[in-house]
């Protein structure tokens, strides 16, 4: 996100390495049925180039891509996780002291079932699934990730959420002995995050504990972290201990930073710049090794999920409501 001031978790963490393993099984096989394989952040982008090449909705479904896959080396390297540092290379360096495990959600608000919950009694019997996701940065660049994880709705429902709970927020770890960035002004600590319930419910809101069929990397949020494909980035919270249900809007860090720049909703919108650059097109982290970034090319409303979420936004002003 642009700022105007300014050892990987183990399986065991989360489930017994028999079940981990047996969860592999389990993906490798779904991955072989096709119909089921289905910020604020900082420094700003140079003004883009001609756009390199024509983008087709590559899409194979909602749940996955045929787009390239962003390599896991750059997925883990290039990162946005403040609390570590600002820089992109900051988080993969200094986030491997996180300790993630033992770890607990603290549930409160307007619900059936609050309270501290072990991460494992959150996500008992639900099992992971891959999920392939574009993600766009509200920075310009975006990634391909195949992630592990849960249907937020799933964990949600379990929660038990009352009639009056009409939005959910979400908030990081803030530990100043293990996260060094949390010493440092850059925003209001701790990381918060929120969404609309009907938001949080929908199918395409994932939980995630692992990427790449492996358990989730400090750096990327282990051990919980929240993916909304069709939101800008700064909506995936990561290294989640809080879940409270609201009756109004949750205060979010970067819209309390600067309420300009980063929307509440923050869906992706090529129609609407940033007040300091354009949203029209993105710079895709799918190099090979010897360039970090492929072509340049247009970002799509909902970063191409609209048919599926475009109706949770109907009669809103979306210029508006950013
Ligand atoms: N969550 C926390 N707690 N702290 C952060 O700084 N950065 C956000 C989001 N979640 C951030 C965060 C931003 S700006 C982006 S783009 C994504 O995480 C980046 O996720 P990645 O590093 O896994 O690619």
């Amino acid at each position: 996100m642009h700022v105007r001031r300014t050892p990987p978790l183990r399986a065991s963490a989360i489930t017994g390495e028999d079940v981990y393993l047996d969860r592999r099984r389990i993906l490798t096989a779904l991955a072989a049925l096709p119909a089921i394989a289905a910020a604020g952040c900082r420094g700003a982008e140079p003004p883009p180039p001609p756009v390199d090449v024509p983008r087709s909705a590559a899409a194979t479904g909602a749940f996955d891509t045929a787009e390239t896959r962003t390599r896991y080396e750059d997925a883990t390297s290039y990162n946005n996780f403040y609390e570590f540092g600002s820089g992109k290379a900051d988080p993969s360096r200094a986030a491997k002291t996180l300790v993630t495990s033992p770890w607990s959600v603290a549930v409160s608000g307007e619900c059936a079932r609050p309270g501290s919950v072990p991460l494992e009694t959150l996500l008992s019997g639900l099992v992971p699934e891959e999920r392939v996701y574009r993600m766009r940065c509200v920075e310009g660049w975006s990634m391909v990730i195949p992630w592990l994880g849960v249907p937020l709705a799933a964990v949600l429902k379990r929660l038990a959420p009352t009639a009056d709970a009409r939005f959910v927020a979400f908030t990081s770890l803030a530990d100043p002995r293990q996260m060094p960035g949390v010493r440092a002004p850059i925003l209001d600590w701790p990381y918060r995050e929120g969404l609309r319930i009907d938001e949080a419910m929908h199918p395409l809101a994932l939980l995630v504990t692992g990427m790449y069929g492996k358990p989730l990397p400090q750096q990327n949020g282990a051990p919980l972290r929240l993916v909304v494909p069709w939101k800008y980035g700064f909506k995936g919270i990561k290294s989640i201990v809080a879940i409270e249900f609201t009756r109004r809007a949750p205060r979010t860090a970067w819209n309390d930073m600067q309420p300009r720049e980063y929307g509440f909703f923050a869906n992706v919108n090529p129609d609407v710049d940033h007040p300091r650059w354009s949203q029209k097109t993105e710079r895709r982290i799918a190099g090979d090794g010897n360039r970090l970034f492929a072509d340049r090319i247009p970002t799509l409303p909902f970063n191409g999920y609209g048919e599926q979420v475009a109706g949770l936004y109907r009669g809103m002003d979306l210029a508006r409501w950013y």
